[in-house]
């Protein structure tokens, strides 16, 4: 496959947010209890996100084409924890891409950017979402609880490790 680059979103117009309403879309199918209830409640969540977390918005481009990205909190109150935590709010690749690598690449840059925030992250998957859970796993996060279809994993990070590299 061509190159595949990560880097900040710097815009977020129409087309980018169409785009990526697209992958959100694409990437949930097959899983539509996890991905909201369709195209309008994914562009008020991703506009949400871009609100909340622009400077830790990472797209995986290839060539020009915008294939993946994450959202990663560094200022995220955890009602669960009682503090402020890292958090991943988003993360998906379009399902054309998937399982060329670039889920690693998005997962590495936000643990990168996060780490030299927080000393843990929290994120929460669909219970069913065993792919993504083994991923998680992969990356040291471990279950912590649920609610309702939801399941909460965290992750604690060391400042040395800098976040990347896999368990
Ligand atoms: C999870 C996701 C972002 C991973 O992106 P990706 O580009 O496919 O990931 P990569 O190609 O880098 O790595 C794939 C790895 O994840 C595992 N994996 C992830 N989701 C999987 C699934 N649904 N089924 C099987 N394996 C899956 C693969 O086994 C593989 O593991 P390995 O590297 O140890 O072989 C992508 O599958 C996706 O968008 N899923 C739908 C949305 C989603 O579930 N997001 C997480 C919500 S909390």
């Amino acid at each position: 496959m061509t190159e595949v680059k990560v880097e900040k979103l710097k815009e977020f117009n129409q087309e980018i947010l169409e785009r990526l309403i697209e992958i959100y879309m694409r990437g949930y199918e097959g899983m539509r209890e996890y991905g909201g209830e369709g195209e309008s409640y994914a562009k008020r969540y991703l506009r949400w996100c871009w609100g909340k977390a622009k400077d830790g918005f990472f797209v995986a481009k290839v060539g020009d084409e915008i294939a993946g990205f994450i959202v990663c909190d560094n200022d995220w109150y955890s009602k669960y924890e009682g503090r402020t935590v890292g958090a991943i709010h988003e993360f998906v690749v379009d399902k054309k891409f998937q399982g060329h690598g670039i889920g690693h690449k998005l997962m590495e840059k936000c643990l990168d950017y996060l780490s030299k925030y927080n000393n843990r992250i929290e994120l929460w998957v669909g219970e069913k979402n065993e792919g993504a859970m083994r991923f998680y796993e992969g990356y040291g996060f471990r279950k912590v609880g649920q609610s309702g279809i939801w399941v909460r994993m965290v992750k604690d990070v060391r400042k040395d490790d800098k976040g990347s590299g896999r368990d």
